[in-house]
């Protein structure tokens, strides 16, 4: 079980990958907060080549400089290694000396036995490896540490896009460019951040030690603050930034299939009437983030069995309802503890609309989202 300290490493590396973090500073946190999220001995991040598709660069935790020198050249991707790019899934061994793809060591390099590696994507496409290797404790590898990993990978595929398209951002003059990449961090980095925060959302019942649980909580938290302030910036690049992206109904369908794992079953969705075509972009900007919101409410708060998402375009206008079969709002211990709804109402108003929670006629919670006709 991964320890409070360095769960709380992983948190705030992936957390202080700010607007402003270049990608070497980037990779180096996160293979540090991974290699502190499981207690390894050494850690390694390496960077597929997408020329080439072996390793380029490869940033090591837990070697020092003069063994680095001696071991010599960095590794390419062959072995053990070589398992993750050939197929990108977690991978854990208790000792990597006896897999049949094993060639052993270079000579001067520390033996190492526990093997956990985890892929990082970003956009789809397989960015590197995250290679573990030993834990402090002597161990092999857990379940829960693959779980925590994945979830870190996950982060870590958005942390890397955003340092990504904020050095684009630094070096684009254009207006257009400006926006393009601005609605690129909208739809795929929110994606990704929501995806993320819903990973940890599942990875709680797994986790025994409840500091590691709040810490996790907090996180999730965290997630939730920066795709509002995404948002929010978003927002004030102004209304090209928003210039229409795919259907609405395929968006509403990514993220209630993204929400699947964490709610225990794939949400039912129904459209009713002319979604795609009188949904403005402004709109289902709004639309989409009262969605995200409350689907992660209802995998947070409701305890729920199933739930059902409807999109409704109407003669009085646009109506997005997402109804659960859990506790309801009254019996969820956090009452009104957060910021999500109140945000999205504001924000619904401007568009002439509301955003609420109400209890469900026979029990449950409906979060209700309505805007009318532009
Ligand atoms: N589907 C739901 N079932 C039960 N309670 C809910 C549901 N959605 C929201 N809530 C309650 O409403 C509160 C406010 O939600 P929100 O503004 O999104 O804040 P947060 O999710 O950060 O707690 C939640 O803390 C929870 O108590
Ligand atoms: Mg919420």
């Amino acid at each position: 079980m991964a320890g409070p300290a360095s769960l709380a490493r992983l948190l705030d590396a992936v957390m202080a990958v700010g607007s402003n973090l270049d990608l070497a500073v980037t990779l180096r946190r996160i293979v540090e907060a991974a290699t502190g999220l499981v207690d390894a001995r050494y850690g390694a991040l390496g960077v597929i080549d997408p020329a080439t598709g072996a390793l380029g660069e490869f940033i090591t935790v837990g070697v020092d400089a003069e063994t680095r020198a001696k071991i010599g050249d960095p590794p390419k991707g062959h072995g053990i290694l070589g398992l993750l790019i050939a197929d990108p899934r977690p991978i854990r061994l208790p000792d990597l000396r006896e897999h049949p793809e094993s060639y052993g060591f270079p000579p001067n390099h520390p033996t190492m036995r526990a093997f956990l590696g985890v892929p990082i994507t970003v956009r789809g496409a397989v960015f590197g490896n995250l290679y573990l290797t030993d834990k402090q404790s002597g161990e092999v590898f857990t379940d829960v540490d693959e779980e925590l990993t994945v979830a870190l990978a996950g982060a870590a595929g958005a942390a890397i896009d955003n340092a990504r398209m904020h050095a684009q951002l630094r070096d684009v003059s254009l207006l257009e460019d400006r926006e393009r990449i601005a609605m690129d961090l909208h739809d795929t980095v929110i994606q990704q951040l929501f995806a993320t925060g819903l990973s940890l959302q599942s990875t709680l019942p797994l986790v025994r030690v409840p500091e590691v649980a709040a810490r996790i909580e907090r996180a999730i938290d965290d997630l939730d603050t920066t795709v509002r302030q995404i948002r929010s910036t978003i927002f004030a690049i102004g209304p090209n930034a928003r210039a229409p992206m795919a259907a609405t109904r395929e968006r509403v369908l990514a993220i209630a299939g993204e929400a699947s794992r964490a709610l225990g079953r794939e949400p039912r969705v129904e459209f009713d009437g002319p979604v795609d075509a009188v949904v403005s972009e402004a709109q289902a900007e709004q639309l989409l983030a009262a969605l995200r919101e409350a689907l992660t409410n209802v995998a947070r708060h409701a305890h729920a069995n199933s739930v059902l998402v409807e999109v409704l375009a109407t003669d009085d206008g646009i109506v997005l309802r997402v109804t659960d079969d859990g506790i309801g709002p009254a019996a969820a211990a956090t009452a009104s503890g957060g910021r999500g709804l109140r945000d999205l109402a504001v924000r619904a108003e401007r568009l002439g609309g509301t955003f609420e929670l109400r209890a469900g006629r026979g029990g449950g919670a409906v979060a209700e989202w309505r805007v009318p006709n532009q």
